[in-house]
């Protein structure tokens, strides 16, 4: 009786089980991504375990990261925040936790089948058909859930955050559905070259239409509040909004530009990878110029600080990600850790910190007591902060070295002793990271449950 009352009682039950969500996930999945970075610098080690090896940690590390950790995260800041813009209440705390269930199910046996082996074997679309299936049905009932929220709402004017988060679940739900050919359940997969484009349409919009537009939702809600600023423009709000759908959604093919596709498919992709400029700075001007002169409340507040690092990071992603797109450059980058670098720089550095953000804004809110630890939640910034910027430099500078050697016709197994070292700086710039998981699990941990805090 009491456990159903606190879905009438509790308006923030959904935001409360993404937080614990995307913080336990994130800890398992650094601890993966240790396991993996060690498997690079010592294989033997770990050889003939056979759910330790590399090819079944990659993928749990990386759908740990994107369903795990970051996606959660963020969906927890959007489920409290959508409500409040629309002054109403979500639409159904039920549903939002049993879709949260449903979510960590589908994760946890997405996991426990990598591990044993069952993989559809294409990146970001790796999870078994089971699996896929649950996660449709998940952004589904989310979709339903936010959208029935907005149509409940007393507040006529759809802020910017709303559009975003909206669009983001929706559309994710429908490219999900699409990359991971869910209408094949034998295969997951379509034939030859028209597999490759349709993976990498999807693949690319996990970062283009899921994690870039709950990022940018999360930070034009928190940014004006944090620094007591309006918004410096609605109008370049909804520029930035249609500009990311027009040119974000239709440039993944820039991820295969070394293969046979039709020509036409990689100009598309190079010429709006280039206009992709436009979006992110429109968002950028944006939220700086709301930001101006209020750097020091940003720097005091916690969310403030992990998100406003996320729009820096969000630019040099960009910036990088656009230059990637050309192919003079990825002749050098592709197939290396550059890519890799870009990757942690993205999806860490902006939607990750972003993240981070968004939940240390609502945890105070939602259990209407102070954060259990600041200290602790400024370790954790530090911590993550050193580690991504620390990933990038080690990452680009092997990306380089590895390029150049494959420009020069030199064998991967001669360039390999060489950059030895860089992976076991990358393991430890990796520690960095665990721990900053590790103590914003226990940060949260603590203030959801245990928390000493007076009530504000
Ligand atoms: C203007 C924005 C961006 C552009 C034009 C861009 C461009 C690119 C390109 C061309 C690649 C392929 C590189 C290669 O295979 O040689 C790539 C890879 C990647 N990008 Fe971006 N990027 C942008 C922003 C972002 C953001 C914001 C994120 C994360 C939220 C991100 C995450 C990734 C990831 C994870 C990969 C690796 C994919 C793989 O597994 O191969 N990118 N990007
Ligand atoms: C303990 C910290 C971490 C370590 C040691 C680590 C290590 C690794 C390793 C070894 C790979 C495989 C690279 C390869 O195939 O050569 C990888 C891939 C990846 N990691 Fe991490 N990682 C960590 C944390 C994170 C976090 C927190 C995120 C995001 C929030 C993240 C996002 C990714 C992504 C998106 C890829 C795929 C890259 C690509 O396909 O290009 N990692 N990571």
């Amino acid at each position: 009786m009491a456990f159903s009352a606190a879905f009438e009682t509790d308006p923030y039950l959904t935001s409360k089980a993404y937080c614990l969500t995307s913080a336990f996930w994130f800890a398992v999945a650094t601890s993966v991504g240790i396991l993996a970075a060690s498997y690079l610098i010592a294989p033997d080690f770990m050889a003939n375990i056979s759910f330790l090896e590399f090819g079944r940690i990659r993928p749990i590390h990386v759908n740990l990261v994107l369903f795990g950790f970051v996606t959660p995260g963020l969906l927890a800041a959007a489920h409290y925040f959508v409500p409040r813009l629309m002054r109403t209440q979500l639409y159904s705390q039920k549903l939002g936790l049993i879709t949260a269930v449903l979510w960590n199910l589908a994760i946890a046996a997405g996991v426990i089948g990598l591990s044993l082996g069952h993989t559809k074997a294409r990146e970001y679309a790796e999870f078994v058909w089971p699996v896929s299936v649950l996660i449709v049905i998940g952004f589904g009932l989310i979709s339903h859930n936010l959208i029935m929220t907005v149509r409940q709402r007393q507040e006529p004017i759809l802020y910017v955050s709303v559009w975003y988060v909206c669009a983001a679940v929706v559309l994710t739900g429908i490219t999900y559905f699409i990359g991971n050919v869910v209408w094949e359940p034998r295969t997951g997969a379509l034939l030859g070259i028209s597999d490759a484009i349709v993976l990498w349409f999807y693949g690319h919009n996990i970062f283009g239409l899921l994690l870039t537009p709950l990022s940018l939702s999360v930070a034009y809600y928190v940014i004006p509040r944090v620094t007591r600023n309006p918004l410096y423009s609605h109008s370049l709000s909804l520029l930035g909004f249609w500009g990311l759908l027009v040119v974000y959604t239709h440039i993944g093919t820039h991820h295969l530009l070394q293969v046979p596709v039709p020509t036409w498919l990689k100009v598309i992709a190079i010429v709006d990878s280039i206009a992709m400029v436009i979006p992110v700075m429109v968002f950028l001007i944006n939220i700086w110029y709301t930001a101006r002169g209020k750097l020091g409340e940003i720097h005091a507040d916690i969310a403030g600080k992990f998100i406003f690092t996320g729009t820096v990071m969000y630019f040099f992603v960009s910036i990088q990600g656009s230059m990637m797109a050309l192919p003079i450059v990825q002749r050098v980058t592709h197939f290396n850790n550059w890519v890799v670098g870009h990757a942690h720089i993205g999806v860490l550095g902006f939607a990750g910190m972003t993240a981070l953000g968004g939940m240390y804004y609502i945890l105070p809110r939602i259990t209407e007591k102070p954060l259990y630890s600041r200290f602790l939640a400024d370790l954790q910034y530090w911590l993550v902060l050193i580690g991504v910027v620390g990933f990038t430099i080690v990452l680009t500078i092997v990306g380089l070295i590895q390029g150049n050697a494959w420009l020069n016709g030199e064998t991967v197994y001669r360039v390999l002793p060489e950059i030895h070292l860089y992976y076991v700086l990358r393991l430890a710039l990796g520690v960095f990271v665990v721990m900053g998981a590790y103590i914003g699990l226990y940060n949260i941990l603590r203030t959801l449950f245990f928390n000493p805090g007076v009530r504000s």
